[in-house]
């Protein structure tokens, strides 16, 4: 594989998909298993407008909207976040690269570390799945971790199953119509990058519409092969 690196260089992952398609609830749990660091724009972006940047100013009114934040504002949020140093592990990106702009910015961020892209593997969905997947999640307010209404409950309810927190939180942009703009973007700005990683011989795809555990189950698969 074009993007295969050599044994002492941490992995880099992509998950690709819609809003909706798993890549949050995959990625911390390749995170575990792996002990790989999930890298979210998503959840980098929220964290900026939550603390009242610049950037998070800049972002919150596009969010609520459900379109992408300009390229420059990801990109710099994203170098930064790769220079900690629990990065040096590999990482999951979820939700990064979106753009054809975000995706030859990583080339060029990776090429300057000397790290390649193991595996950029697409969850392949239905999009009129992703509006009841999207309507009925909810996360953890203390770790993260993140449950739906019908599809992943917690054992006990309204307790993490993780860290015990009881603070449940639904997110601003998850509500029909900012799914309906979320998806729209997705098709016209993201969807292409499909076709720049099978160009680039990393593309992995992946069907994403069973059941969390045995997608995870693929997904793993995928992985030790992709990092052997
Ligand atoms: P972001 O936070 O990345 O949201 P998203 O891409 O819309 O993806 P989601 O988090 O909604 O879905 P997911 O695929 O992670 O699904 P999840 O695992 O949670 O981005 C939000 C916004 O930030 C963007 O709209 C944009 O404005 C901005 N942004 C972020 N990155 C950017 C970038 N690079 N450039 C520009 N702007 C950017 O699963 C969903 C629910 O379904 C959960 O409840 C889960 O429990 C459940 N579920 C998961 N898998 C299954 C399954 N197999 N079966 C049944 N239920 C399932």
């Amino acid at each position: 594989m074009d993007g295969a690196n050599t044994a002492n260089v941490a992995p880099v992952l992509i998950l690709l998909g819609p809003p909706g398609a798993g890549k949050g609830t995959q990625a911390r749990m390749l995170e575990e298993k792996f002990g790989l660091v999930q890298l979210s724009t998503g959840d980098l972006l929220r964290a900026a407008v939550a603390a009242g940047t610049d950037a998070g100013k800049a972002a919150k009114a596009v969010m609520e909207a459900g379109e992408l934040v300009s390229d420059q504002i990801v990109i710099d949020i994203l170098r930064d976040r790769l220079g900690d140093a629990d990065c040096a592990k590999g990482v999951i990106l979820d939700g990064f690269p979106r753009t054809t702009v975000q995706a030859e910015a990583l080339d060029e961020l990776l090429s300057e570390s000397g790290q390649k892209i193991n595996a950029a593997i697409s969850l392949e969905v239905d999009d009129a799945a992703m509006v009841t997947r999207i309507s009925g999640r909810y996360t953890c307010g203390s770790c993260g971790e993140g449950y739906h209404d019908e599809f992943k409950q917690p054992a006990k309810d309204g307790v993490c199953d993780k860290c015990g927190g009881t603070e449940m939180k639904r997110r601003a942009d998850d509500n029909a119509e900012t799914v309906e703009s979320r998806l729209v973007a997705y098709h016209a700005q993201t969807a292409p990058l499909i076709a720049y990683y099978d160009g680039k011989g990393s593309l992995q795809k992946i069907d994403a519409m069973g059941s969390i555990d045995d997608i995870a189950g693929g997904l793993s698969a995928i992985v030790v092969k992709a990092t052997a």
